[in-house]
């Protein structure tokens, strides 16, 4: 086979609304959140070689590990050993474009990139579903990045409903300096009583509706309420700017720091980033990524 390199776009994604419904026996948390993925993307190259199994992952952002902490790595590794493939190496590189420690599922996505992108190239015809089970070896929210677009997410976030693509709208992603540790959120999160929760029901029928103005004022995210009293004001401050710049809807992705507001179109968009920038410098404009075909 000589030495082949194949490249997969790794697409962001946020959570239009989350909730945490529940806590497992095995201590994962039971979700609903529905996901949607955007146009922001990171490019994953994947080169294949004959040899033993070695694997190597490499970024252009120096913090992020170059080991199986590293979730491209650990989805190369992952695909190798649940296909019993023992005479390829593989070696991923990751140009990263989505904010990291974000909330935007960076990594989970190079993970389900990865996948894609060993299944294609290999040949080992796996389909949505096998790929989804092996992604879910490598964290929660790789499984949702396999095939993307617009779902529902419940269990663990795992267990994946499609839905109806979201209508037209363009989202300004600001990502405030801090970051927040999923676990801790998580801890934080069961130490308080959740007061207000997403209205996931009325989320879908706005969805099936095609209402992008149901579907933004319905942008909920639970996680915002166990943020501390410093996050939770640079969030705020971050949410009330895109409303007051014409934004729909607001709300914090997956456990943050990212933050969102739903435009209906580009030129709001642009204008809400120049008044934006002036607090928080790292801002992205993306738009709904439709899902990936099987
Ligand atoms: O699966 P993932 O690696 O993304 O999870 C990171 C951490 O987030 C877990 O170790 C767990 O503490 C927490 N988590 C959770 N419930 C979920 C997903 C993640 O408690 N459904």
């Amino acid at each position: 086979m000589g030495s082949v390199t194949v490249r997969e776009k790794a697409f962001g994604k946020l959570n239009l609304s989350l909730d945490v419904v529940g806590k497992m026996d095995n201590g994962y948390h039971s979700m609903l959140m529905v996901m949607q993925s955007v146009s922001l993307h990171d490019d994953v190259y994947i080169t294949i070689e004959d040899g033993a199994g070695e694997i190597t992952a490499h970024t252009n952002r120096a913090y992020i590990p170059n080991t199986n902490k590293n979730l491209g790595f650990k989805a190369a590794e992952v695909f190798l050993k649940e296909l019993g493939i023992k005479n390829k190496s593989i070696s991923v590189s990751i140009k990263k474009r989505v904010p990291v420690c974000a909330g935007m599922g960076g990594g989970s996505s190079d993970a389900a990139a990865v996948i894609r992108g060993l299944n294609r190239e290999l040949k080992t015809r796996l389909s949505f579903d096998d790929m989804r089970r092996l992604a879910s070896m490598v964290d929660s929210d790789a499984s949702f990045c396999i095939e993307g677009g617009t779902m529902l997410a419940s269990g663990r976030g795992t267990e994946l409903k499609k839905l109806p693509p979201l209508p037209d709208c363009v989202f300004l992603i600001a990502k405030p300096r801090f970051s927040v540790s999923t676990p801790t959120l998580f801890g934080k999160l069961d130490g308080i009583k959740v007061k207000a929760r997403p209205d996931t029901a009325g989320l879908i029928a706005a969805i099936e509706n095609g209402d992008v103005f149901g579907v933004s004022r319905r942008c909920f995210n639970v996680f915002e309420a166990a943020l501390s009293q410093r996050e939770k004001a640079i969030v705020c401050g971050i949410k009330d700017t895109l409303v007051n710049c014409g934004a729909m809807g607001a709300s914090m992705t997956g456990t943050g720091s990212a933050v969102y507001g739903v435009f209906r179109s580009l030129p709001e968009a642009e204008l809400a980033e120049k008044e934006l920038k002036k607090t928080v410098p790292e801002c992205y404009i993306a738009s709904p990524e439709p899902s990936i075909s099987e």
